[in-house]
């Protein structure tokens, strides 16, 4: 109740003193309104961004009203802004400062008139991201390119714009991974391409990053090799495209050649030099553009081969063969041709032995060095073959005229022919008391030996057992003897034994060897002797030089299931080895199968004087046992009686194995057989064996290499036409025989 009185009393006293000045009313008017109810200005209907950066935003709003005396407050990040003295023009411009980049910011901007705010107008706007830091090639190929860079500011809230080729592409980001990875598709080879890049927030792209890279051109479809020679060649290609911005690169023998391919035309040579001759080179050639390189494209070439030189023969198989000889490669080849007449033969290594040749005669071979498919020129050389045989032959020759010529004086003078030859036989079956067995009886021979349980073999060959042993030994057990012979039990019978000629620096003249008696009446047809121990080796190679042999026969290896067999007595490789006064040289060396021939020199220091001999080593033979099959080992006497016939005024041949009497005695007794076959038809298998242990104790020591004899003689039946023997009979017969040797392996094991 009161107020209002204070409200009266101020109508009647105060009113009065307004009406005293009309023009002051108004603003007085004005004046109290604002004081007693201030208005709220209005709130500004819009912004817009004016001006947009990574740091700062440029605001723009019609000023309220028009109304220039309006401050604004903008409130953002927890502050408030004071905009004042907006003096001129109806638009207010404000540049927000220090903002960081690719942000979303919510600005409240109000209106301030004299302390009163006006609600606010609220918007959000956003700051410009920023640009890709570094765009990287991560892989090309002909058609794609992918390209990679870091996500901006790591932060998956932006996607990117790629620009290339007159299109844009949007890309958005995988979560997970720092790196955005874009694959760009279907591009043209060996082609440069720009991309622009942005990052885009909300609508808003950062300024571009750019990179220009290319596509990998294509490769070169076709090289070829125009020109050729030892050392050099010329390679030759079409330009990739007919582009002459494209380069290219040469890649060989681990060198990396640029040429360039800005010349006229459309064709590129490049001349490559300084190559070995005779070697493969791989080339791989690849098109070069900017940065990019094709695939490679390569060509495989083998340079031409220098000629064979050093190209000479040696005689070799007693004028049966010839053994061409030349010098290593100067560069490469991978083989050597020979052509003698229509025949080729190629070798990669630097001798060739050619048998099937006669002696005395000149033969022509021309030789030319291979790389894969180069051929050098042909070079040639005449040889003539061993002429020593066909002079002794030719002697020979003359002995036999000689022999007919007093033939037929005695048969002139009435002396009977007939009676000459039975004779002759006499003297041959004299000793025997067992029955030569004509041949078309062997094979029932052979199955009525064999049958109850080799019932036959059995008896025959215990009756052999005690033949010769009666003998004297005495040399063999002297005390410096002793350590020369292999096995106790296996000592040179002194009747039969090889004296080595008195020299000076030997203790005396035993070596455990023997002479062994031909077929027909070759008294010293061969030598079965030991194989050498280290300290008989020297002995060994005085008694074939004393002995003039021209042929050793090795029966055995020099070990064999880990035992040694015998001493490697011949030098290692072509080095030439010294054994007491005699230097021994290989010529050569030819490997079969089952046998290697080796061709010797032996050279006298003292006198100098050389001798040659062959060395036919059999190398499929084990120790006691006997040969899988028959026909190598027929086939390899057949070889070394070429040999002994090719000289017949050589001395014995030497037949080895390790004790020298079970292989040793085997080969001997069926060289001896063959021959018997041949000349007369009869085989005397008993007979033989029991001459033979009349020579040497135990030649052909087991009952096995006694049956391998038979079956020998059996296989040498078949006709030659059909020389493949029946299987079933031949396996059989093996199974057979190779039990025998197992049981006998077990006796020997466990008796003696
Ligand atoms: C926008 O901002 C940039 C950088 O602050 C400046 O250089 C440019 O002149 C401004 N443009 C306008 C229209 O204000
Ligand atoms: C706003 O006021 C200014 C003077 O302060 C005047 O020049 C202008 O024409 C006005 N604009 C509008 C749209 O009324
Ligand atoms: C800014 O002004 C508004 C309105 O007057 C007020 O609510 C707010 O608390 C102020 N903010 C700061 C940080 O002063
Ligand atoms: C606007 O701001 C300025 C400076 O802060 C002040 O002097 C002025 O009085 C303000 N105007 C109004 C109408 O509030
Ligand atoms: C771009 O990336 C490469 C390797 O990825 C790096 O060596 C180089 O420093 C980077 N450049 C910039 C500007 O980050
Ligand atoms: C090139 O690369 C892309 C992507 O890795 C692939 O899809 C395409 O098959 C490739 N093209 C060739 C010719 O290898
Ligand atoms: C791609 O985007 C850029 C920048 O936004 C623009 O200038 C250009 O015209 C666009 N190009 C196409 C083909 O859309
Ligand atoms: C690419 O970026 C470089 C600077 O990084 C600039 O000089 C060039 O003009 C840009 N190219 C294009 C096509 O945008
Ligand atoms: C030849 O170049 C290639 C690629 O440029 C390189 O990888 C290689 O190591 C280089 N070889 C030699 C021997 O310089
Ligand atoms: C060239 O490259 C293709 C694959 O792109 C390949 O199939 C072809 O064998 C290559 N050509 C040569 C000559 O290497
Ligand atoms: C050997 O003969 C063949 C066929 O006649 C021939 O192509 C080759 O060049 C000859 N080789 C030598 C070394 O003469």
């Amino acid at each position: 109740m009161e107020w209002i009185w204070v409200l009266l009393f101020l109508y009647h006293f105060v009113v009065p003193v307004w009406g005293l000045s009309t023009t002051s009313v108004t603003t007085a008017t004005t004046t109290k309104t604002t004081l007693s109810t201030p208005p709220s200005p209005k709130s500004v209907k819009t912004t817009s961004v004016m001006n947009r950066s990574e740091t700062a935003l440029t605001l723009k709003w019609d000023k309220v009203d028009n109304n220039s005396n309006y401050n604004y407050t903008l409130c953002y990040n927890d502050q408030n802004v004071s905009i004042s003295n907006l003096e001129g023009g109806s638009t207010v411009t404000y540049t927000v400062p220090d903002l960081t980049s690719g942000m979303e910011y919510t600005f409240i901007l109000y209106t301030v008139f004299k302390g009163v705010q006006s609600t606010g107008y609220s918007f959000t706007t956003v700051t410009t991201p920023e640009q890709v830091d570094n765009i990287s090639v991560k892989n090309r190929n002909e058609t794609a390119l992918i390209l990679e860079w870091d996500k901006v500011k790591n932060n998956n809230i932006y996607s990117y714009t790629l620009c290339y080729n007159d299109q844009n592409v949007s890309i958005s980001t995988l979560k997970g991974v720092s790196t955005v990875t874009y694959t760009v598709p279907d591009l043209t080879a060996g082609t440069e391409y720009t991309f622009i890049l942005y990052t885009v927030f909300k609508g808003v792209q950062s300024t571009a990053n750019n990179i220009t890279t290319v596509t990998t051109p294509q490769n070169i479809t076709k090289i070829s090799v125009k020109n050729f020679g030892e050392t050099s060649l010329i390679l030759e290609w079409n330009k990739v495209n007919d582009n002459t911005l494209y380069n290219y690169r040469l890649s060989y023998n681990s060198k990396n050649v640029s040429i360039s391919g800005s010349n006229e035309g459309s064709v590129v040579t490049y001349i490559v030099t300084d190559l070995t001759a005779g070697t493969e080179y791989i080339f791989t050639l690849y098109t070069v553009f900017k940065e990019a390189e094709s695939r490679g494209s390569n060509i495989a070439w083998h340079t031409i081969p220098n000629i064979v030189t050093g190209l000479h023969c040696k005689y070799s198989s007693g004028g049966y063969g010839l053994t061409l000889v030349w010098d290593p490669p100067n560069g490469g080849r991978t083989a050597v041709q020979v052509n003698m007449s229509s025949t080729s033969f190629r070798n990669t290594g630097e001798r060739l032995y050619i048998d099937g040749l006669l002696p005395a005669q000149w033969y022509t071979f021309t030789a030319s060095a291979f790389s894969g498919p180069m051929q050098s020129i042909p070079v040639s050389i005449t040889c003539q073959t061993d002429p020593r045989g066909v002079i002794a032959g030719v002697t020979s020759l003359l002995l036999v005229i000689l022999i007919l010529c007093i033939g037929i004086f005695i048969w002139h003078h009435k002396t009977n022919i007939s009676s000459l030859f039975e004779s002759s036989n006499e003297t041959k079956v004299s000793s025997n008391k067992y029955k030569p067995i004509p041949l078309k009886n062997f094979p029932m021979h052979f199955s009525s030996m064999s049958c109850d349980e080799n019932r036959g073999f059995s008896a025959e060959y215990e009756d052999l057992s005690t033949v010769g042993a009666d003998q004297s030994c005495t040399v063999a057990t002297l005390p410096e003897n002793k350590g020369k012979n292999r096995f106790t039990n296996v000592l040179a019978y002194d009747s039969s034994r090889v004296k080595l000629a008195a020299n000076p620096g030997s203790d005396s003249d035993y070596i455990n060897a023997n002479y062994i008696h031909g077929y027909g009446k070759k008294n010293k047809q061969y030598i079965a002797a030991q194989g050498p121990n280290p300290s008989t080796v020297n002995d060994f190679w005085r008694m074939v030089w004393e002995q003039k042999s021209s042929a050793i026969v090795m029966l055995t290896n020099c070990t064999e299931g880990g035992k040694i067999k015998c001493e490697h007595y011949w030098p290692m490789d072509y080095m030439p080895c010294l054994y007491g006064k005699l230097m021994v040289t290989i010529q050569s060396e030819q490997k079969e199968s089952c046998w290697i021939q080796r061709e010797f020199v032996l050279r006298n220091e003292s006198s100098s004087e050389e001798q040659a001999v062959t060395h036919f080593h059999f190398t499929a033979w084990s120790d006691h046992g006997v040969p899988i099959r028959t026909e190598e080992l027929i086939q390899f006497r057949w070889i070394v009686r070429k040999h002994i016939e090719t000289f017949p005024f050589s001395g014995p041949t030497v037949v080895h194995c390790s004790a020298g009497v079970g292989r040793t005695g085997t080969l001997i007794a069926l060289d001896m057989l063959l021959q018997q076959m041949d000349k007369e038809e009869v085989v005397n298998i008993a007979d033989c064996v029991h001459r033979m242990r009349l020579n040497r104790p135990l030649m052909v020591q087991t009952q096995s290499q006694y049956v391998f004899l038979h079956q020998c003689i059996m296989e040498s039946l078949q006709p030659k036409e059909d020389s493949i023997p029946e299987p079933i009979y031949e396996n059989s017969d093996m199974i057979y025989s190779n039990a025998l040797v197992l049981n006998e392996y077990k006796a020997a094991n466990t008796g003696v």
